[in-house]
């Protein structure tokens, strides 16, 4: 692992923030895992999560990283899981766990509907999102102590009042989200300080990535998660994964 270019003192304190909570939520909330969508913040928490498995600080409980791959992300997602295992190595075992929708469930829903039938409606699209995430998600979540996210506040209408920490009334267990309070500025100061593999796509005008039919690059003065579900009202562009207790998409600081 390198080490870092220069860091200024708000980056550090952010670094330090991050470092503390992880080994909380290892220690106190165990066994954990971060959900990384192989998004540049979930980069920046697997780097943290890394980094403290290679100093041995684990010891309280490892926390897992896993990743579901929907079978619709692009080329260059799923080439992030590769660079990640050059980059950190796989000292401590594959570094980056993937979940797989069932396969009956997507050939069912293909089979009715056809593979793009999420254009149709936002039902449609909710439907094939539950069969390739959230129920992926359901296992992957299974025995855990608790999760981590990499949601952050300013991403979208419906994250305005994240919290850091909260309760997945869904999965009953707690549900962290580190880098709610961070910018995107922070993320990118954070990913160039370590020198962080990070999916291309951000290099072509992407700023928010999901499956690769459902997203789009934004152009500048867009909303950051504009290009996803793009033709859908920005109210309804979530996928089923951070759903408020009461099952819509809003999230207030209580219920992250
Ligand atoms: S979402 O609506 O697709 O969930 P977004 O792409 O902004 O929104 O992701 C927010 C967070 O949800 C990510 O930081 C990650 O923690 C989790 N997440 C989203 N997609 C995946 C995925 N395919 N695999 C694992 N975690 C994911």
């Amino acid at each position: 692992m390198e080490t870092a270019d220069f860091i200024d003192a708000s980056l550090d304190g952010r670094m330090r923030a991050l470092e503390a909570l992880l080994g909380r939520i290892a220690a106190e909330h165990g066994p954990s895992a971060l959900a990384s969508s192989l998004s540049i913040e979930d980069m920046v928490l697997t780097d943290a999560i890394l980094r403290r498995r290679e100093r041995g600080l684990g010891k309280e409980g490892n926390i897992e990283i896993f990743t579901l791959d929907t079978g619709r992300l692009h080329g260059d997602t799923l080439a992030v899981i590769e660079a990640v295992r050059r980059h950190y190595g796989e000292r401590h075992g594959e570094p980056i766990v993937v979940y797989k929708p069932q396969p009956q469930a997507v050939a069912q829903y293909v089979s009715f509907h056809g593979r793009d039938g999420f254009f149709e409606s936002v039902e449609l699209r909710r439907r094939c999102c539950d069969i390739r995430k959230v129920e992926p998600l359901r296992r992957a979540l299974a025995g855990k102590g608790s999760w981590i996210t990499g949601l952050r506040r300013e991403q979208s209408v419906t994250r305005t009042e994240l919290g850091i920490e909260g309760f997945d009334a869904q999965h009953g267990i707690p549900k962290f989200n580190p880098l709610a309070d961070w910018s995107e500025n922070e993320v990118w100061a954070y990913v160039r300080a370590w020198r962080v593999p990070y999916n291309a796509l951000y290099e072509q005008g992407y700023r928010s990535i999901g499956c690769a039919p459902c997203t789009l690059p934004v152009v500048a003065g867009e909303d950051l998660r504009a290009g996803r579900w793009w033709w859908e009202q920005a109210e309804s562009r979530e996928c089923g994964l951070h759903l408020a207790p009461d099952g819509s998409l809003r999230r207030t600081k209580a219920a992250a």
